[in-house]
């Protein structure tokens, strides 16, 4: 299967984050030891990437800056026998090959994805919206990729939502189900939970086919004035087979202020390194 780029929509506001986004992108706070863009670029690699799409606004180049290699301070690490240092700085340089397309206006997920046309060219690709880690292993967009392996089709990360929660997302109408895959006919973006087609929300992984940028070059703007990436694939499912998988683990939030914590204090209670202190100030805290 000729599925060699991720693209990563990392051109948003980051609202949510303020004031913390305000100089610094949400995308280069650290989770643990990492800024979360690295988390998601290590889970296009291991799901098979080997070309990442990052697609930045204008003053955000410093989230493509952590995935490039940086020879100068290599060379001072080395010289100071900083080994461990070094081979941190390197992975993170060298994960994948890194190219950078710029959204000029912050004008919805949907036309994020449709900067990385002239990069992708003809061919399926992988997407990853950064809000989110997947820590299961296999890694939630492995799941879908195997799902493009036994569809060929668009494949949509499936998870199920309490109806009072699916507002929050994009919903999926389903015309068949498959174990954990079901096939796809339509899709709401933030749905009102009365008219949700189903309790199937979308989450922030994707594979997409070529397809998906002429759909989106005819998807109006929506609420806000933004493209949803979720109408364009509303489109395809209009006119071809879609399809879902319901995928086995859970995403963590880092989106927002309170998921980031939770997220932290989470995969730091588990951390070898980190747990033992990790778990006496949560101790001290409650006592
Ligand atoms: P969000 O809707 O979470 O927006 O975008 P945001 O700007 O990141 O954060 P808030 O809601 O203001 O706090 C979902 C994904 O789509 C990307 C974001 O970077 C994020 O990965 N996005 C969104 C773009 O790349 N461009 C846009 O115009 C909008």
């Amino acid at each position: 299967m000729d599925l060699r780029h991720c693209v990563i929509p990392a051109a948003g506001l980051g609202t949510r984050f303020l004031p913390a986004s305000k100089a610094v992108p949400k995308e280069l706070l650290p989770v643990l030891d990492r800024p979360v863009i690295q988390w998601a670029v290590e889970e296009a690699v291991s799901a098979g990437a080997t070309d990442v799409v990052l697609v930045l606004a204008e003053g955000k180049e410093s989230v493509a800056h952590h995935l490039l290699p940086d020879p100068a301070l290599e060379r001072r690490l080395e010289e100071r026998g900083k080994q461990r240092e070094l081979e941190a700085v390197r992975t993170a340089g060298h994960l994948a090959d890194i190219s950078i397309v710029i959204q000029a206006e912050p004008r919805g997920l949907g036309d994020a994805v449709l900067q990385a046309a002239d990069v992708v060219g003809d061919r399926p690709f992988l997407c990853i919206l950064p809000d989110d880690l997947s820590v299961t292993d296999p890694p939630v967009l492995a799941q879908l990729w195997q799902g493009y392996e036994r569809h060929g089709s668009p494949i949509l990360a499936l998870a199920r939502m309490p109806r009072s929660e699916i507002s929050r997302y994009g919903a999926v109408a389903v015309a068949e189900t498959r174990g954990r895959d079901h096939r796809v006919t339509d899709a709401v973006e933030k749905p009102r939970a009365d008219d949700a087609p189903s309790d199937l929300a979308v989450m922030g992984r994707y594979v997409l086919t070529p397809g998906i940028f002429d759909a989106l070059r005819q998807t109006a703007p929506g609420a806000l004035g933004e493209i949803q990436l979720t109408d364009a694939i509303a489109m395809l499912a209009r006119s071809g087979p879609v399809w879902g998988v319901e995928y086995e683990g859970t995403l963590l939030d880092v989106g927002t202020p309170a998921g980031w914590l939770a997220t932290n204090i989470r995969l730091a209670r588990d951390d070898p390194t980190l747990r033992t202190v990790v778990r006496s100030a949560l101790a001290a805290a409650s006592a």
